[in-house]
């Protein structure tokens, strides 16, 4: 990853954080955008004082103008753009019955219209010329009902397709596209809302891994050693994913 260009939406908090201080560890040059300004300037401290050569952009991924706006800042100041990590995403816990239109159309909107528009203001920016890498953080929701989550469910199923997609048509112009489904993962704001919001519990615990665990899988998909994979949607999630039968099976 040295000297790498990444591009992480939502990367001052949760995931986004994760990835970039562990692809910041391995030498990449770090850009973050959020909607908030406080946490953008306290992650960019942060990275900055672990020597990570970082900047931040406030943009609300929904809007095109403001993601534009954040693409042409990252390439003014280095110049180039070599890895798009989609992270950033909105949601909260609500049965169908509950869900406003507003609530449903506002999760969509960021998790992904987000993505689309990010990713459309990089290709034309820089990757239809030069190539490059995406990596998208989507959900282990595809193909299953999931209830509370109608809304980010939805979304995330059309961000794997979306994934297939740009890896299809990009091909040709060296664009890998691929997206990661993280198992839970702790100390983000998304398990803390499901812990405190669900009134139910989860049936049985799957274990838990961290933000940097997922920097580690976006790592290796934007690396040279994955250089023959695209349009993969990949779990990490220790196999929880394919546990069908949920049996508690302790050595
Ligand atoms: C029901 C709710 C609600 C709730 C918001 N809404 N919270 N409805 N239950 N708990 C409704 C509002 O009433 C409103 O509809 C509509 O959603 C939009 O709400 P706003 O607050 O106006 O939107 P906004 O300020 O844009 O905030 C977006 C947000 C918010 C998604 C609602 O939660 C947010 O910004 N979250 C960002 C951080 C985040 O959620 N990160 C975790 C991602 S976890 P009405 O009809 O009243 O106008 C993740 C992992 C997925 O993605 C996997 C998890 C298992």
């Amino acid at each position: 990853m040295r000297d790498q260009v990444v591009l992480i939406s939502g990367g001052a908090t949760g995931i986004g954080r994760g990835i970039a201080f562990y692809l910041g560890d391995l030498g990449a040059k770090v850009a973050i955008c959020s909607r908030t300004q406080e946490n953008l300037d306290k992650a960019v401290t942060e990275l900055q004082q672990a020597g990570v050569d970082a900047m931040a952009h406030v943009c609300d991924i929904r809007k095109p103008d403001q993601v534009e706006r954040t693409v042409g800042a990252v390439l003014q100041r280095y110049g180039q753009l070599d890895v798009l990590v989609n992270n950033a995403a909105g949601n909260f816990p609500a049965l169908l019955k509950d869900l406003s239109y507003n609530g449903f159309r506002t999760v969509v909107d960021i998790d992904l219209n987000g993505t689309f528009n990010l990713t459309k203001a990089c290709y034309s920016a820089w990757f239809a010329e030069h190539g490059g890498c995406i990596v998208n953080i989507s959900a282990p929701f595809e193909g299953a009902g999931i209830p509370y989550q109608a809304h980010a469910a939805a979304a995330k199923a059309g961000v794997n397709s979306l994934t297939r997609t740009c890896a299809v048509e990009w091909r040709g112009q060296n664009i890998r596209v691929n997206a990661i489904e993280p198992g839970p993962v702790s100390d983000t704001e998304g398990m803390q809302r499901l812990n405190s919001e669900l009134s139910v519990q989860t049936r049985n615990a799957v274990p838990a891994c961290s933000p940097r665990d997922i920097g580690k899988a976006v790592a290796f998909l934007a690396s040279d050693d994955a250089r023959f994979i695209s349009g993969q949607c990949l779990a990490v999630d220790s196999g929880s994913g394919v546990d069908l039968l949920k049996l508690s099976l302790a050595e």
